[in-house]
Formats: structure tokens, sequence, C-alpha cells
């Protein structure tokens, strides 16, 4: 595994280098592509071998035998989280926000509300607005860069017509890992509200030293109204794959969950499951070396908004996302991001997306090349340097 390889995504489909220019002015023979959440690493060679037999055996039919590809899912959760899965409790979707949207048709009706904790990952509210769904936006604490929640206030906000709510652990953007007291708090609060409580962990394998808990070990008395959401995506890079996982302990909620996946007719992809097996597999070593190459990266980034007066960078716990709030600038937000994309010329995201509370932030994805990073980061530096 060697993350310094340059790998050029231009011209490749790839949404995150290929639409910079349309969407941020960013132009790629020059630019550093900082936005949408994956990665520019190659996946570890298991995915490539993987995927090497399937063409060499020529078979792209209908798949059967779900056992091992399950297994793959179950050994990890255990080995790497502690957290005992039963493999029956498996549904694999396309992808995650395919499984909120999924949870939504499961489990609320129109007009619901739907609980977020924001800011926090954009699509979460896109689908439940396009369900006719309510987002209700329980605002995160801002403590002095390290977000928190205050229930009191979230108890006082409920008006009773919230069915569900989307918790995200760790959380994406800000990277806090949840401790248990706070999944405890969360879990309290569902419980409180009678909410169903879809738990999306994508982000749990990039951890910085922090460690994570997966919602059934923090709070197991809660498991008749809880979702779990995992993926290899993130961890992976294989976010094209477009394969997720719900995984339901209980009964009843399985039940119906499983009636939603019938209606809409949605099966799994058999190039999905043989890349999430062949990462379970064998993706262990490659992971601990990503996130060792990772959390430098993310010291680079934090060094380099240090030295930007009125830049705040929040200290990340997990993902590759820098959420860097421009508040203490004093700009405009137009002045602000045209510094960053005409200047420094940088596609980053824009914090108001994630909701409530992110209006002047940006988000910064740093899983690149070392050098690809530092080169972009001289150019930050440089486009603010009139403050320094
Ligand atoms: C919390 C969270 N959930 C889900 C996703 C994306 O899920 P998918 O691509 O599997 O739909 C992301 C992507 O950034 C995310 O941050």
């Amino acid at each position: 595994m060697n993350f310094d390889k340059p790998i050029d995504r231009r011209n490749t489909h790839s949404l995150k280098w290929d639409m910079m220019k349309p969407l941020y002015g960013v132009d790629p023979e020059h630019g550093t592509s900082m936005w949408v959440a994956d990665m520019d690493f190659e996946p570890p060679a298991a995915v490539n071998d993987a995927l090497q037999k399937m063409i060499s055996d020529g078979v792209y039919g209908y798949f059967a035998d779900y056992s091992d590809y399950r297994n793959s899912i179950t050994g990890w959760m255990d080995r790497r989280h502690g957290w005992s899965v039963d493999p029956e409790h498996i549904f694999t979707t396309h992808g995650l926000v395919n499984a909120v949207a999924l949870c939504m048709q499961s489990y609320t009706q129109q007009n619901d509300g739907v609980v977020l904790f924001t800011p926090v990952y954009h699509a979460f509210a896109r689908v439940i607005n396009a369900a006719n769904r309510r987002v209700v936006e329980c605002e995160l604490v801002n403590n002095d860069g390290r977000y928190e929640m205050d229930f009191d206030a979230y108890d006082a906000q409920m008006d009773g017509t919230e069915k569900m709510v989307i918790l995200c652990s760790p959380h994406n953007p800000g990277g806090r890992v949840w401790t248990p007291a706070e999944l405890r708090g969360v879990a309290d609060f569902a419980e409180r509200h009678n909410l169903i409580l879809v738990s999306d962990e994508v982000h749990h394998d990039l951890t910085f030293g922090v460690k994570h808990t997966a919602m059934p070990l923090a709070a197991p008395d809660i498991a008749h109204r809880l979702v779990m959401l995992t993926a290899p995506s993130k961890t992976f890079n294989i976010a094209g794959a477009y394969s997720g996982n719900v995984i339901i302990a209980d009964e009843k909620l399985r039940k119906k969950f499983a009636a939603t996946m019938a209606a809409t007719a949605t099966s799994p992809n058999s190039f999905g499951l043989v890349m999430t097996q062949a990462v379970y597999d064998h993706g262990d070593e490659w992971v601990d070396a990503l996130r060792v190459y990772l959390d430098e990266n993310r010291k680079i980034v934090d060094a380099t908004m240090a030295k930007i007066p009125g830049l705040k960078s929040m200290e990340m716990e997990s993902t590759f996302l820098s959420w860097v709030d421009f508040a203490d600038t004093g700009m405009s937000q137009s002045e602000y991001r045209e510094r960053i994309q005409k200047t420094a010329h940088i596609a980053a995201n824009y914090g108001e997306t994630f909701g409530k509370g992110g209006e002047t932030f940006m988000r910064f994805n740093f899983a690149t090349q070392r050098a690809q990073l530092i080169a972009a980061m001289e150019r930050l530096q440089d486009a603010f340097s009139d403050l320094q």
C-alpha cells in the first residue's frame, strides 16, 4: 500500500474531480478537490484481486448464497468493534443514503418529524424532504471547537410529531467520536420521545486514537428501536460500489424493513458484495496503515489553519473531513469562498449545506496524497496572507 502514489482521477467519471469546475469553478488542471467524501487512494489490493477473479470467471449473473458475505461482515464488526452481529440481521442496500430512505419508508409517515443533530451530513435532510417528512434540526453546541449535545434544549423542541432520529456516529462534520455517555444520552432521548433511532456508523473505522463505541454496546436495552447502518465505502474507498448494510436486531423492526425491501424490490449488486467481502476479510492491515497516514494529513491541515488568524479547525477524532470555522475572519461567506476557490484553487464543501450551525464553516477532505495536500495548504495560506 502506497498512499503517496499519485492517482489521476480526472476524466474518470469522478464526482469529486470531474464536477469541481462546474460546481465550484476550480479547474482540476491546477486545483485540488477537497469536497466529496471519497479518497484519492487505491483501495486494498484485495479489492482488485476479487474483481479480477470475477472478470476471469466471466460470471455476472444473479448472486446466491450470502453466508460467506455475511460472515465477513460479522467478522469485521466483531474483530474491529467488539460488536457481535447475527448474520441473519443483515440487509444489503444501495449504499447508506438509500438505507436511510428505506428506513423512512419503513418507520415513518408523510409529515412526521425526523430529528437530526446539526450540522450533519447533508444527504439526510435531502432524503427526508424528498420523502415529504419534516427535518427537525437539533443544533449541536459548539463548545470551544467541540460539538456536544444539549438534551434539555432538544426535549423542549419536541412536539410529539417526531418519529425518528438519525445519529451520525462518529459525526460528520466535526469528527466527534461520541462517548458511551453521550450515546447513552441519545438512546434515552429516543426512548423519552418514542423515536426509532437510526445510527449511521459509516465513519466508525477511521478514528484517531479515540475509541468508537457501537450503539448496541452503549445502549443494549434499546434494540427494540434501533437500526444500525454500516458500510465499507468510506473506510476502503469503494463508495462507487453503493453497497451498505442495515443491521436490525429486533424482529418486528426487521419485518417492517424486509417488507420495504420487498416492496421496492431492493436487491444487492454482485460487484458490491464481492468488494465488501474482500475488504472485510483482508483489509485490516491496509486500514491500520491508512489511519496513520490520515492522522498525519489531519495534523498538516490543522497546522495550516492555526497559522491563519481567524480560522478554527475542529479537532477531528474521526473522518478525513476537516471542519473549519471562518467566522472570526470577519469576512462574508462570498469573500472567503472566493479566496478558497479563486485564489487557492480548492474546491471545498459549503458549511451551510449541513444545516443549522454550519453557516460559517467550510469542509476540507484531506484524504489525498501528502504532496498534493501540502501544495493545497500552501496555496490556502497564501490566499489569506494579508491576515498573517
Ligand atoms: C454519515 C454518512 N452516511 C452516508 C454517507 C454516504 O453513503 P452512501 O454513499 O453509501 O449512500 C456518507 C458520505 O459521506 C456519510 O458521511
